[in-house]
């Protein structure tokens, strides 16, 4: 069992002392450690069952830290980071040699982040060291969007979690970096695609591919729950499995089934607003995932803004290349 608590001296002498914290940011939570310690490192790995070949993020307290461990910052993403910082993005920069080989899985630039969320961002001015942190989930699950969904897979192997409720955004950040002259987007998130578009010009998106050397966590199969997963025109897949009489659960942007039991459908958000529906959709995983449905069906959602991260998210966890 964690310990859960808002006392962030604790979080930090447990950090100081090479230790893991989980912590709370506005997308999910994170299961952090000192990023300039390999060792703390390593054991972040571990605890997540995390392959060694998936790089992690640092997190940082502000835009001014980043030059400690990043050689240069191309003008596009220094806008960005100066726009939507404290948020839901990521920058893939070139990296310092002050960052270990291990966070970064070798790679020459490391993912960096500055959070918003305000207990993570005084514990971040606290500690003189950047906090590596993935999702704190086992590796392949769902992320955890409050402390009781880490507390429920990760509490053997984390002391400490602190308390900052439920994420806002509910979504992990884009990720974001160049390729030549272009603004590369790797990873979908809780950043919409127009936002970084309306500030840097046209983006090119490579989240869909399945082999992309350059975000090798950016696997098919992640984000998974445990139970075969669905997605299709809800209709059509409700009356296939009640023909089948198997016990199924349906997860849908904004509507309800009247031949479906309560307890076996959720609506992300009533009124189709997708960042409502991001904010609730691991919870939402989370929870058909443990009831005693045997198969879990849902829907897309609209391509555009969110609709497209939750897409991806969906995807993934119905492991469609
Ligand atoms: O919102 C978030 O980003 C959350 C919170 C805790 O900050 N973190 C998160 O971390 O989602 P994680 O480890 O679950 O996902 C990070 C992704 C992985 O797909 C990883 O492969 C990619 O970022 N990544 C990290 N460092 C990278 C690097 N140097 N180059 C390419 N991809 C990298
Ligand atoms: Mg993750």
């Amino acid at each position: 069992m964690a310990e859960i608590g808002k006392d962030i001296s604790r979080a930090k002498k447990t950090l100081e002392a090479g230790g893991l914290v989980a912590v709370p940011t506005e997308t999910v939570y994170g299961l952090a450690g000192n990023g300039l310690d390999p060792g703390a490192v390593a054991s972040i790995f571990e605890a997540k069952n995390r392959p060694s070949f998936d790089p992690l993020i640092i997190h940082v307290s502000s835009y001014l830290e980043i030059e400690k461990y990043v050689t240069v910052i191309p003008a596009q993403l220094g806008q960005l980071a100066e726009r939507f910082w404290p948020g839901p993005l990521t920058l893939l920069l070139p990296r310092k040699s002050s960052i270990p080989d291990i966070v970064t899985s070798g790679l020459d630039r490391v993912a960096i982040r500055v959070p918003d969320h305000p207990l993570t961002l005084k514990l971040l001015a606290e500690v003189d060291f950047p906090l590596a942190a993935p999702s704190a989930n086992p590796f392949g699950y769902i992320s955890p969007t409050s402390p009781a969904h880490v507390e429920a897979q990760l509490g053997e192997r984390v002391s400490y979690i602190l308390d900052g409720g439920k994420c806002k955004v509910g979504l992990e950040s884009t990720i974001v970096g160049m390729e030549g002259e272009a603004v590369v987007i790797y990873r979908l998130g809780g950043l919409e695609i127009s936002e970084i578009e309306d500030l840097v010009g046209p983006v090119v998106v490579k989240s869909h591919s399945s082999s992309n050397p350059q975000a090798p966590g950016l696997l098919e199969s992640h984000y998974a729950p445990t139970k075969p997963f669905f997605i299709g025109d809800l209709d059509e897949l409700i009356s296939k499995y009640l023909g089948q009489g198997v016990d199924f659960a349906v997860l849908s942007l904004d509507k309800s089934f009247s031949v479906l039991p309560f307890r076996n459908q959720i609506a992300l958000s009533k009124s189709g607003d997708l960042k409502e529906a991001a904010t609730h959709l691991f919870a939402a995983m989370r929870t058909l995932d443990e009831s005693n449905a045997e198969v879990i069906l849902a829907e897309w959602m609209p391509e555009a803004g969110l609709g497209l991260a939750i897409n991806d998210r969906l995807r993934r966890a119905a492991a469609i290349g």
